[in-house]
């Protein structure tokens, strides 16, 4: 059986990436492909309990490194539990944020650099990649005033100042340029149908869909 392929969602907040993941999901079921959608940080009972620790509370309840590593831990454990077992069956993998959140938040968001989230990230995956990552963006400002309409208790990164958030939006970007191969860039500030429209499009150029 082929191996099922590993796609990632990223963008700052108020993207419109969790509604973009289940369109994308019904799209690809509807070509019978087997999928299952997951999210970062959780995804795993126990990834799960460490997102608890870092979605609520104080902005500066951890310090960037202590954050990093949990990030990290909560990352090691969805892909030992939930991510690899199921691509090993097959089925195609979406995933809501993945290590590009490390190292956009806290690589260039808190300062921690390229280096440090590197190293780690070799460290805790190995080689492991997602197939193709879609980065979605838009102006800061338009993303925390969507993230703010919607939210309960879980605004931790939504309360950390503008200046985070437009590192983290440059860090994403800058990641995009450097694996062009692995990422597209996808204007989420258009209308929702225009923007699953280009997601669809991006995953049938570069993954295409075995004939069923
Ligand atoms: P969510 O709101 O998209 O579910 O993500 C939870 C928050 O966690 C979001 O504000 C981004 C943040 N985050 C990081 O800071 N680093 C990471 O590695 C991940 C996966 C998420």
């Amino acid at each position: 059986m082929a191996r099922g392929r590993f796609i990632t969602l990223e963008g700052g907040e108020g993207a419109g990436k969790s509604t973009q993941l289940r369109r994308l999901a019904e799209a690809l079921s509807a070509r019978g492909i087997e999928t299952a959608v997951t999210r970062e940080p959780g995804g795993s009972g126990g990834a799960e309990e460490i997102r608890a620790l870092l979605v609520s509370g104080e902005t500066g309840r951890w310090s960037p490194t202590t954050e990093a590593l949990l990030h990290t831990a909560a990352r090691r454990d969805h892909l030992e539990r939930t991510v690899w077992p199921a691509l090993d069956a097959g089925t195609w993998v979406l995933c809501d944020r993945f290590f590009d959140s490390t190292m956009a938040y806290q690589g260039y968001g808190l300062g921690l650099g390229r280096d440090f989230i590197g190293s780690l990230q070799r460290l805790a995956l190995g080689d492991f990649r997602p197939d193709l990552t879609l980065i979605l963006d838009l102006p800061v400002e338009q993303g925390l005033a969507r993230a703010a309409a919607r939210h309960g208790g879980e605004d931790r990164y939504e309360r950390m100042d503008l200046s985070f958030h437009r590192a983290l939006r440059d860090g994403f970007l800058d990641i995009a340029r450097r694996e062009p191969e692995r990422c597209a860039v996808i204007d989420a500030a258009q209308p929702i149908e225009a923007v699953q429209a280009a997601i669809s499009d991006a995953v049938s150029r570069r993954l295409p869909v075995p004939a069923p």
